[in-house]
């Protein structure tokens, strides 16, 4: 990172409101920010809630933590420093993205409360929807979908989230998953009756 910061530069309001924009869509848009330890479900379960509201017509856009970190943030690692601009740069793609109308859901570990309250405050009142996937550690590093407890164990790799770096869990969460006993589609089909429930999308 550096110091520079632009100077001269002002906000323009534009024409189209977000409001004009979600009455085109017929749903309204906020964030489904998935939290949790490394397979603990965020990106299934996500995939699965992205494919029931995609299948209802509802504008949808899934941004994930493995994927993203191949473009907009391969620069980043996992230093407590790293992982905050990850999410600093994810909260401010997803706060465009809602300003575009869409139903944005993001899968990223995001250990940190104090990022994750950071992007909540970018975002007006109820379109930050913080969804706990919770799964004790003992769960995540037994499924281990990427062998990567098994290295972080053989000490392989540093600052496994989990292991040896910590996990905030929220403690004001819209929706908690209890991922350690239910299957994918019974979780998705929590988070949309929540999504019916605000009226985020219509039943
Ligand atoms: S975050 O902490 O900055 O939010 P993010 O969700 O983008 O993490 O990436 C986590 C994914 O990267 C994990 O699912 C895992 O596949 C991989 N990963 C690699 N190294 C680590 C690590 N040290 N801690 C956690 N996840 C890691």
């Amino acid at each position: 990172m550096n110091d520079r910061k632009p100077t001269n530069i002002t906000w323009h309001e534009q024409q189209v409101s977000l409001t004009d924009r979600e009455k085109l869509n017929g749903h309204r848009s906020a964030v489904l920010w998935f939290t949790g330890l490394s397979g603990s479900g965020k990106s299934s379960i996500a995939n699965e809630v992205d494919t029931i509201l995609h299948a209802q017509r509802i504008h949808t856009y899934l941004l994930d933590g493995d994927n993203v970190r191949h473009g907009l943030n391969k620069n980043l690692g996992f230093s407590a420093e790293d992982r905050s601009e990850n999410i600093r740069r994810v909260g401010e793609v997803a706060k465009l993205m809602v300003d575009a109308g869409i139903l944005t859901l993001t899968a990223f570990v995001s250990p940190y409360r104090a990022d994750r309250d950071a992007v909540r405050d970018l975002l007006e009142n109820g379109k930050f929807i913080e969804i706990l996937c919770r799964a004790s550690v003992e769960t995540c590093e037994a499924r281990d979908p990427k062998g990567l407890y098994k290295r972080a164990r053989a000490g392989e790799i540093k600052g496994f989230t989990g292991i040896d770096d910590p996990y905030e869990a929220p403690t004001k969460a819209e929706i908690v998953l209890d991922s350690d006993g239910k299957d994918i589609p019974t979780l998705a089909a929590e988070v949309v009756s929540y999504l019916k429930s605000q009226g985020v999308v219509s039943n």
